[in-house]
């Protein structure tokens, strides 16, 4: 965060943010995103949080405007349930839970049955295979049992593939035996035949060879005739480095093939590695959500988007990585953050609000002062200028990086011969230099082909919604 912008951020952000929600693309947050979801085919769901529901008054009436399901963040987890060592299982949260979502007609996705996090801290790690089984076993049937019926979907095993493609080797899991997923799946079909059952993991939205490996793993499955029928794909993104829109829809696609049924189902964005203006990363964590939820919304497989935390009060990046800034889509008072619009309109099939118009306020007058662009710059998205010259004849546009009270350095960024203004593309982290932390001062100049400065007297920004370049 570059603290020394913060009152330009205020100013320009406030103006620049205003123009964004009062598009008409932007509007009807009153609704929530159940009502932005209708006819788009997809459902939207959030993770449920007892903490949220229980100590947040806001909480529940938020979250039934935006969710129409709901995974349970932790509340079916095995460390939760058998948290008491060799006691009896607790079912105290997942029953109020459960009820709560009963009594809002919100679906119900149980999560996780198989992962190697969450296991009881009680157990002892030397015990042998057979006593872990065994206990695991209980844990299933125990849970998957008591609510069958009211569980729309399990995500019966999460994260079992590692990023080269194997699977895992945590000992966690070779003490279930290789076979463990095929042979709880088809427990928990055998104990809730209704309940739809979900292959869950990380980071196989990317073409990797994680994504590989959890398509071969899911291809045995079926051609050996595994229960399965669909894949989550979490989605923990991260703003500038997030896939595309059609790398979304090639990951769902391959899903797809396999004849499952595609969930994106942790989704958030975390920005702590941009560096630049405050607005700038807030239109860059829009950006990553707009071109999940559109890809979702494009493909027919993909059914349901889910976010993970209501608002950035209940985001589990708050102790996961403190620095993820404003993971979800409503900031800590529960208000619509730009991605939610973004994520309204990618529901709505409409274009991404801030792509309608510039997100810098107009020139009052022509100028040959740099246009200040340090309070909206961040990395992480591809942007477009159109800048206007006050006078027609060839020109260069240049932007003009400084540490305040030093000299500046100056990077090209595009020329025009004739008339009209000149077009140029951005994106910070592909300047010719890195920008340090220390260049606080960001702004667009125009030139003459002979060095004189030119006076611009237009300048319209916004970031590109073609999907980058
Ligand atoms: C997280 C919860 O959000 C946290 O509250 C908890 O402390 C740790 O687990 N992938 C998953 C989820 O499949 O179960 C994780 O949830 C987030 C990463």
């Amino acid at each position: 965060m570059r603290r020394g912008n913060l009152a330009a951020v205020g100013v320009l952000a406030t103006v620049a943010l205003g123009a964004l929600l009062a598009s008409p693309d932007a509007t009807c947050s009153g609704g929530g995103l159940v009502e932005a979801a209708e006819g788009s085919g997809v459902a939207t769901g959030v993770a449920l949080s007892w903490h949220g529901l229980t100590e947040d008054k806001d909480y529940a009436s938020i979250l039934i405007k935006d969710a129409s399901l709901v995974t349970l963040e932790n509340a079916s987890k095995w460390s939760t349930i058998h948290h008491q060592a060799g006691g009896a299982p607790d079912y105290q949260r997942m029953d109020a839970l459960v009820d709560f979502a009963e009594d809002h007609d919100l679906a119900v996705k149980g999560h996780p049955l198989v992962w190697d996090e969450h296991v009881p801290a009680w157990l002892p790690p030397d015990l042998d295979p057979a006593r872990f089984q065994a206990l695991h076993d209980a844990y299933v049937a125990g849970v998957v049992g008591r609510y069958a019926g009211r569980i729309a979907a399990w995500d019966v095993v999460n994260e079992w593939i590692e990023d080269d493609g194997q699977p895992s080797g945590a000992p966690w899991f070779s003490r279930l035996g290789t076979d463990f997923g095929p042979r709880v799946s088809r427990r928990v079909q055998a104990l809730d035949p209704k309940a739809k059952l979900f292959y869950n993991d990380y980071a196989i939205e990317w073409d990797n060879q994680r994504q590989r490996g959890v398509l071969d793993l899911l291809q045995g499955w079926r051609a050996a005739g595994v229960p399965l029928d669909g894949v989550g794909i979490q989605g923990h993104m991260v703003a500038g480095l997030s896939p595309s829109r059609a790398q979304w829809r090639q990951a769902i696609q391959r899903f797809a093939a396999l004849g499952l049924e595609v969930h994106l189902s942790e989704l958030d964005v975390r920005a702590s590695h941009l560096l630049g203006a405050e607005f700038g990363r807030e239109l860059a964590r829009a950006q990553a959500f707009y071109d999940a939820v559109s890809a979702c919304v494009d493909e027919p497989a993909c059914t349901t988007v889910i976010f993970w935390g209501l608002t950035d009060r209940h985001s589990f990046m708050n102790r996961h990585d403190p620095q993820a800034e404003a993971p979800t889509l409503r900031d800590r008072q529960g208000q619509p953050r730009a991605s939610w619009y973004a994520v309204a309109a990618a529901l709505r099939r409409q274009p991404w609000p801030a792509c309608a118009a510039s997100v810098l306020p107009a020139l009052a007058q022509p100028t040959t002062a740099p246009v200040d662009l340090s309070a909206v710059l961040a990395e992480g998205l591809d942007w477009r200028i159109s800048a206007t010259p006050a006078q027609a004849g060839p020109a260069e546009l240049l932007l003009r990086i400084a540490r305040p009270g030093r000299s500046p350095r100056f990077a090209s960024l595009g020329q025009s011969t004739g008339p009209g203004p000149i077009l140029a593309d951005l994106r910070l982290e592909r300047l010719p230099t890195r920008l340090d932390a220390g260049e606080t001062e960001l702004g667009l100049v125009a030139r003459s082909p002979g060095g004189d400065p030119l006076a611009l007297a237009a300048v319209d920004l916004r970031p590109r919604c073609d999907g980058g370049g």
